[in-house]
Parts: C-alpha cells; sequence; structure tokens
C-alpha cells in the first residue's frame, strides 16, 4: 500500500458501491490515507482487489442498498470492529444512470432507479448513522457525503429518472442535514459532471434504442453528446480528494459543482434565468441539424 501522510488514522468511513469507479477510488484514497474504510459490494468477490491493495485498512461489506437485513448485518458487522470510536463520515456513493424519454421509459427500470438512488440512500444512511453519531465528535465532525450529480440541479431529456432521482437525493440531503442540525452532523453533496468509471459503459448504447420513436433524433443527439462527455470526463480521483477534504474539514461548502458543464448547469437551473429560454436553449441544442459536439 503506497505511504503517505495518516491523517485518518483511527478514523472510519462506510463507502458505498466501491467495485468500480468514483467509489473504488474514494475507497482507495481514504485508505491510503489511514481510514479504516468499510466499502460495499454486492458480489463479494468485487471487494477482493481492494482487500488485496488495501490490507487491513480495507473491509468489505456485501449489501445491495435496497436491502434492509442485508444493511443491519453490515451495519452491525462494523460496530462489532469499531466499538466505541463509531464511524466518522458516510459516502452515499452507489448508484446508477439511466438514459431515455420519460415517455418511453420501462417502467421497471424506472423505478429501480428511484429504488436505488432515492431508497438506497436513505436506507445506508439511516443503518450506519447510529454509528456515525458515536463517530461524532468536536475536533472532527461526522459528515454524511452524497455522491449526486450535476442531474441533480438541471433536468436534461433523455436523462430524466436519473434526473429526478439526484434531484430527490438532493432533497433527502437537505432534509438530513436540517435535521441533524442540532447534532453537528453535517451533509454535503457533491455535484459532478462526467467522470471516468463503469457507469458509461453501461448506459452508452441504451441510447440506440429509440430508432423509429418520435424521440431518435433526440436520442441519436444525447449519444454524441454522451460519447463527448465520456472523453472529456475527469478522473474519479478529483472526486476522491474532494471527500477526503471534507471529512477532514478543509472544505466547509455544502455543495461542489465539479467538471465540464458545472458551470452552464448552475447558470440554466438559477432562479435567474427563464425557464422559457433554458428550455428553448435545450431543445436548440439537442434538435440543431449537423452540430458538431466534439
Ligand atoms: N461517472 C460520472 O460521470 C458521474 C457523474 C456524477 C455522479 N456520478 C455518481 O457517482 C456514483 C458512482 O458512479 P460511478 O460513476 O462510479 O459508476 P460505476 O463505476 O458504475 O459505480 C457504481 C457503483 O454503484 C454500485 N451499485 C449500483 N447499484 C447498486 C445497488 N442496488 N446496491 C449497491 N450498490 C450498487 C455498483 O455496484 P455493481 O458493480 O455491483 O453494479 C458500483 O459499485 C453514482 O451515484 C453516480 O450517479 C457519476
Amino acid at each position: 500500500m503506497n505511504q503517505t501522510t495518516q491523517s485518518g488514522n483511527g478514523s472510519n468511513v462506510v463507502v458505498t458501491g466501491v467495485s468500480s469507479g468514483i467509489g473504488q477510488e474514494t475507497a482507495r484514497c481514504l485508505a491510503q490515507k489511514g481510514y479504516r474504510v468499510f466499502g460495499s459490494v454486492r458480489k463479494r468477490a468485487d471487494g477482493k482487489p481492494l482487500e488485496d491493495e488495501l490490507g487491513d485498512k480495507f473491509h468489505t461489506l456485501v449489501f445491495d442498498v435496497c436491502d434492509k437485513d442485508s444493511l443491519e448485518r453490515s451495519s452491525d458487522i462494523v460496530s462489532e470492529i469499531v466499538k466505541d470510536d463509531g464511524i466518522n463520515a458516510i459516502v452515499n456513493n452507489a448508484g446508477l444512470a439511466l438514459f431515455g424519454p420519460i415517455e418511453l421509459l420501462d417502467d421497471d427500470a424506472f423505478e429501480h432507479i428511484i429504488k436505488v438512488n432515492l431508497l438506497g440512500t436513505r436506507f445506508v444512511t439511516n443503518a450506519f448513522l447510529p454509528l456515525l453519531r458515536i463517530g461524532n465528535r468536536e475536533d472532527q465532525r461526522s459528515k454524511i457525503i452524497n455522491i449526486s450529480s450535476l442531474s441533480g440541479i438541471f433536468n436534461t431529456p433523455m436523462n430524466g429518472a436519473y434526473c429526478i432521482s439526484k434531484h430527490a437525493m438532493e432533497s433527502l440531503g437537505e432534509i438530513y442535514r436540517r435535521e441533524l442540525f442540532g447534532e453537528h452532523i453535517d451533509v454535503v453533496s457533491i455535484r459532478s459532471g462526467p467522470i471516468q468509471s463503469e457507469i458509461w459503459r453501461k448506459n452508452i448504447d441504451s441510447t440506440n434504442a429509440y430508432e423509429g420513436t418520435v424521440y431518435e433524433k433526440m436520442a441519436k443527439k444525447t449519444h454524441k453528446i454522451m460519447e463527448h462527455a465520456k472523453k472529456s470526463a475527469l478522473p474519479p480521483s478529483v472526486i476522491a480528494e474532494l471527500a477526503l477534504d471534507i471529512i477532514e474539514g478543509r472544505k466547509k461548502k455544502l455543495s461542489y459543482h465539479i467538471g465540464e458543464g458545472a458551470r452552464i448547469s448552475q447558470i440554466l437551473s438559477s432562479s435567474l434565468m427563464p425557464k422559457r429560454w433554458a428550455d428553448k436553449l435545450i431543445h436548440n441544442a439537442l434538435n440543431k441539424k449537423n452540430q458538431n459536439t466534439q
């Protein structure tokens, strides 16, 4: 394991969805700083690479974020290990995307993304909150970090289910923060644009499913935009290091907007931007002929 400054010695963190992408890099970054990381996967074998790499700084938890029984068992396992130290942060990272027009999306797929990105975030937070309370100290306040998205503040066509799930995750985070205010447990949202991860491979071809429908042109354009986004995506270490800075109190804001599209998403979702202007700009971007997105 890479030896760096061990700022996290004695601190415990839960990170969900560490089989790949942002979750995996966050687990790695925190463990390398000396945190004991409890990282969740759905298949036990997916925890093996991080166990091999990080040694006793990494513990695999196996759960689906929608499975409350597994979550309860996992929280008992963590409690047994950390005892009176509790945990210092939960990084709610596990999630998925789903592309397609809201009218034609498969109902089960729509329900599933809401379950995972919204209900799953709540189930995980509730399962580990008692341990977070134990770990909350005046010199290092406990944090809940939600890996949201720019789609949590800005609605884009062909991305509706994901936008809805991340907007709801934003509300959930704000409500937790206000309800936990008196306990000094902070909830911070990371709203990111494109990051290199498996999420692109899992979703990029789904836009092909709308050939022959009224959404064909929009779907093709979305595919091109996604290809471009994938190429310009930032490495997941950007999010991992930000999470570390939030946990260690160097970054104190309630939300962070990261990567390509951050500025324009903030402008277009601002209350100062007339909604009809935003509608028109988005429509033009998705429907102009021969527009080069590269
Ligand atoms: N990549 C981006 O451009 C980007 C931008 C903004 C926000 N985000 C957010 O970042 C988070 C991580 O995504 P990523 O980009 O790193 O994608 P990823 O590489 O696909 O990782 C997603 C992780 O979530 C896990 N997961 C999915 N469904 C789950 C469930 N029901 N229960 C437990 N774990 C589950 C996956 O586990 P399996 O391997 O078992 O499926 C995987 O470990 C997501 O919340 C995503 O919305 C990503």
